[in-house]
């Protein structure tokens, strides 16, 4: 790995030294001047370009939503400013993606100041490339993905809004430009570099050096030199803007990392070069700022706030980490302590489970969950609803008093915002989006409740069913009111502002 690194920065480098050469940089004035004229503009000298680095643009999920509203939102606001993005859907067109675009986001998108550049060489940064090594055989194939973009257009500030931090080293030395960053998720993190590392210190003593010790020794020096690496490109970057709280502990602790080994071994030739060449530790970027991505809450926020019915609602696929068990045993403990909601009276209350069931996996944890409510004698207050249609989710959000997550550590958690839009109250676990993003207070007042074990997660049921009726309503619309201006359009626009991506310009 270091050989393969190392040798291809060396070829960097003197593709750098060589620029003449190579007439990189000089093309590029004349790709520049093609692409202004292309577009029709008028004063070339006003324009900037901005590039995104986003090689799947076209795949409609919602990291794209991210790289589409960041565009629009430029393009409404800074008319010298084309963008561009770097994508590797070579099968289609620039009035396609545009209408893709409007139709699956509802985001209008200008042509007059927007230009893709098309990538050949995608299929190195796709996993089944690289069934062995994937993390370093992408990162690698990145490297040489985004070499590809640079030789074709090199923009005044480079943004990867899909998580190619190797580029990031790339584009500096060829483009000698500004870069940033949206990062979703972490490539490695150093939980993941903990966990070996513990394994592998806890064996140290043994008296036999067994073949998995071996193994595990090799797997953490393999982990230990790419987070280096990752860490070491990761700080190129001039901003770096976050999609929650969670992925910004990560990210803050990677621009932290540091490692006395391999440090040391960076003071040595040829590996002291990259010390050279990258921006000094003094000024490099220490944290990373949260810019939360918008969710379409708007048909949820239209429903009606009263006349909720005494239904717990649970919105997620049948996955086993969304833990629909603790669901079951949740409402068991509810029933338990408070009898005077079972049965079918006015006072009764359901739980209601919708969720996708994806395969024989899921279709076989439904079976199961039908099993333990039976078990727990719950079954005829408990309903699954499962391959629910859009239309029948929304009548569920419509009726539900109480939205339920037990999900533990979900990283963000959309249907918590949903439920918040659409006015039920959230009871989540304490932990992860839910516990520091969601279900957070608003003007010192709560906006849903957290709990941790059946017993909590009864008592927060309880407590939202004895909700005075002055109190219930004013808490369903105090949580409709953050969900929908936290994670809404002009929220994300802002934040994407205040990261001061401008000033690089
Ligand atoms: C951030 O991105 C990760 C990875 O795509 C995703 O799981 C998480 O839900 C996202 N968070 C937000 C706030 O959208
Ligand atoms: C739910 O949908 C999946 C795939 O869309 C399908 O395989 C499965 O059979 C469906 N299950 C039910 C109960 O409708």
């Amino acid at each position: 790995m270091f050989l393969a690194l190392v040798g291809f920065l060396l070829a960097l480098l003197v593709a750098q030294t060589t620029g003449q050469i190579f007439g990189l940089r000089r093309r590029n004035l004349k790709q520049r001047e093609k692409l202004f004229s292309e577009l029709g503009v008028e004063d070339a000298s006003k324009k900037k370009i901005v590039g995104f680095f986003h090689p799947y643009c076209n795949a409609g999920g919602g990291g794209e939503r991210v790289l589409w509203a960041a565009i629009s939102a430029t393009q409404g606001k800074e008319p010298d400013i084309i963008s561009v993005v770097y994508s590797g859907d070579t099968d289609t067109t620039k009035e396609k993606i545009i209408d893709k675009v409007k139709a699956r986001f509802d985001i209008v998108l200008s042509p007059k100041s927007l230009h893709f550049v098309f990538l050949e060489s995608r299929h190195l940064v796709e996993d089944s490339t690289w069934p062995r090594f994937t993390l370093l055989g992408q990162s690698l194939g990145s490297m040489y993905l985004v070499w590809e973009a640079m030789s074709i257009l090199i923009p005044d500030l480079f943004i990867d809004t899909m998580g190619y931090a190797f580029t990031f080293p790339v584009v500096s030395l060829l483009g000698n430009i500004p870069i940033g960053a949206y990062v979703h998720y972490p490539t490695i993190s150093t939980t993941m570099v903990s966990r070996v590392k513990s394994r592998a210190a806890g064996h140290t003593n043994s008296a036999t050096i067994s073949s998995s010790n071996v193994l595990s020794t090799g797997k953490l020096l393999y982990y230990r030199i790419f987070m280096y690496y990752y860490a070491y490109s990761l700080r190129q970057a001039r901003f770096i803007m976050v999609n929650s709280s969670w992925t910004k502990g990560h990210v803050d602790s990677i621009l932290q990392y540091s490692d006395k080994f391999l440090d040391t071994i960076h003071l040595l030739p040829p590996l002291v070069l990259l010390e050279v060449l990258s921006r000094r530790r003094s000024e490099c970027l220490k944290e990373a700022q949260i810019v939360y991505p918008s969710c379409d809450t708007r048909q949820m926020a239209a429903l009606p706030l009263e006349g909720r019915e005494r239904v717990i609602l649970s919105i997620a696929q049948f996955r086993p980490e969304k833990d629909h068990q603790a669901q079951l045993r949740a409402f068991h403990a509810l029933l338990e302590k408070y009898p005077e909601y079972r049965g079918s009276g006015p006072d009764a209350v359901q739980l209601v489970l919708v969720g996708g069931s994806r395969n024989v996996g899921d279709a076989t944890r439904v079976e199961n969950l039908r099993l333990l409510a039976r078990e727990l004698d719950i079954q005829e207050q408990v309903r699954f609803v499962v391959n629910a249609s859009f239309p029948d989710m929304l009548g569920w959000l419509a009726r539900a008093s109480i939205g339920l997550g037990t999900m533990v550590d979900e990283h963000f958690g959309i249907n918590i915002v949903e439920f918040m839009a659409a006015g039920a109250i959230v009871v989540a676990h304490a932990s992860g989006g839910p516990l520091l993003d969601i279900v957070v207070p608003l003007d010192g007042e709560p906006t849903g409740y957290h709990a941790t074990s059946s017993g909590t997660f009864a008592e927060a049921f309880r407590t939202v069913l004895t909700l005075s009726p002055e109190a219930d309503i004013a808490m369903r619309t105090r949580a409709r009111t953050w969900a929908v201006r936290k994670f809404s359009a002009e929220e994300f626009e802002r934040g994407w502002d205040e990261s001061g991506w401008r000033k690089w310009l």
